[in-house]
């Protein structure tokens, strides 16, 4: 029997990634090859005739998953009935300039949009930050929607998580679906710590820990892990716009895995909000690895922490830290 609609918001869907993603979620990329879904897009006023021309592409595409197009700039019907929120709308940052300096204009929309969310959404929308500073935004976005379950509230950082397989997989000259269970801690920002310390690649004689692969830590401690940092800078310097193919099939890895479940032995990197694990302040939307399972993700536990990986645990969640006061300031 077919499966009934799923509705998803993309918020900012006539912006660069949202052109990106909404095909792919038509396709199936994001919640299986098998689940209809209606699409909800919103943009501003000033985007509202773009936003038409992306509506008018996906009828024209004529994909079987797509039960029905909503194409608005009224955030209370683009919010209404959505199982599944993904929160793209905001201002990019531009070369120089790092992602807390869209701060100010970002923060209020998310203010903002939490309240229509609350309001309208389906009971139990999961909801996916993209927007930059996306973990402070998802914060903001939390705080304003106190009756969203915060385990439904998350930012994207599967990004980030992709990035560091990539890195790894060119250096080690593999194929990046045999490596597994990188993280990335923290902040989507430059304090983020990407870390492949229990990350794994499957081989003919077996899993292999990465590091004893690449058997390089000043590598692995140093230009791998600025490389993926500095990795969102670097494609703006390259495009002059901020990366948008990557970011928006890594939104769908994210709400894919979130909702249909992580492999058997596999965690994801996942902006979820704290509740204290491996010594992060709780009350701060913060990367962990995840594994999901029934719709619901579980910081997984008890991994080795070494001193050099605590520190940059530490740093990136002081940066938070700041990010909120300031995200508070803003909104003042
Ligand atoms: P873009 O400027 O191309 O598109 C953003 C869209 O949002 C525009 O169409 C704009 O009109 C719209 N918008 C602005 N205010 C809005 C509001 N109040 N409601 C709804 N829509 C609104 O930007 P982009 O390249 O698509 O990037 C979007 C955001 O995603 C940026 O903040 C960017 O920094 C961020 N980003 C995050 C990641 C990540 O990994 N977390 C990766 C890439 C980009
Ligand atoms: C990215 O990581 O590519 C995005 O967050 C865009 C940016 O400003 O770096």
């Amino acid at each position: 029997m077919a499966k009934d609609p799923v509705r998803v918001l993309v918020t900012g869907a006539a912006g660069q990634i949202g052109y990106a993603l909404v095909p792919l979620i038509a396709r199936g990329a994001m919640l299986g090859p098998d689940q209809p879904v209606i699409l909800h897009m919103l943009d501003i006023v000033p985007a509202a005739e773009s936003l038409n021309g992306v509506k008018m592409e996906l009828v024209d595409a004529a994909f079987p998953l797509l039960k029905g197009v909503l194409a608005t700039t009224d955030v209370v019907e683009a919010c209404t009935g959505v199982n599944i929120a993904v929160m793209v709308g905001g201002f990019p940052r531009k070369e120089g300039m790092e992602r807390k300096d869209v701060m100010s204009k970002n923060v209020s929309i998310y203010k903002s949009q939490a309240s229509a969310l609350e309001k309208h959404a389906a009971t139990n929308c999961k909801v996916l930050v993209v927007a930059n500073p996306a973990n402070t935004n998802a914060l903001i976005l939390k705080e304003f929607a106190p009756s969203i379950p915060e385990k439904n509230i998350t930012c994207l950082t599967r990004l980030d998580h992709n990035r560091a397989l990539g890195q790894i997989s060119e250096r080690l000259n593999i194929h990046v679906s045999n490596l597994r269970n990188a993280i990335i801690w923290g902040n989507h920002s430059s304090t983020q710590y990407p870390d492949v310390s229990h990350a794994t690649v499957t081989t003919q004689d077996g899993e292999k820990p990465v590091h004893e692969l690449v058997a390089d830590e000043g590598w692995l401690r140093g230009d791998f892990i600025t490389t993926v940092q500095q990795r969102g800078a670097a494609i703006i310097k390259a495009r002059k716009f901020s990366s948008a193919l990557s970011a928006a099939s890594s939104a769908c890895d994210h709400i894919r895995d979130w909702v249909l479940g992580t492999p058997q032995g596999t965690w994801v990197s996942m902006g979820v909000y704290s509740d204290g694990s491996y010594d992060v302040p709780a009350g701060l939307i913060y990367s962990f690895p995840v594994t999901c399972v029934n719709g619901e993700w579980c910081i997984v536990q008890g991994l080795q922490i070494d001193e050099f990986s605590r520190k940059k645990l530490d740093a990136t969640a002081e940066e938070l830290t700041e990010e909120k006061a300031l995200a508070y300031s803003c909104l003042a």
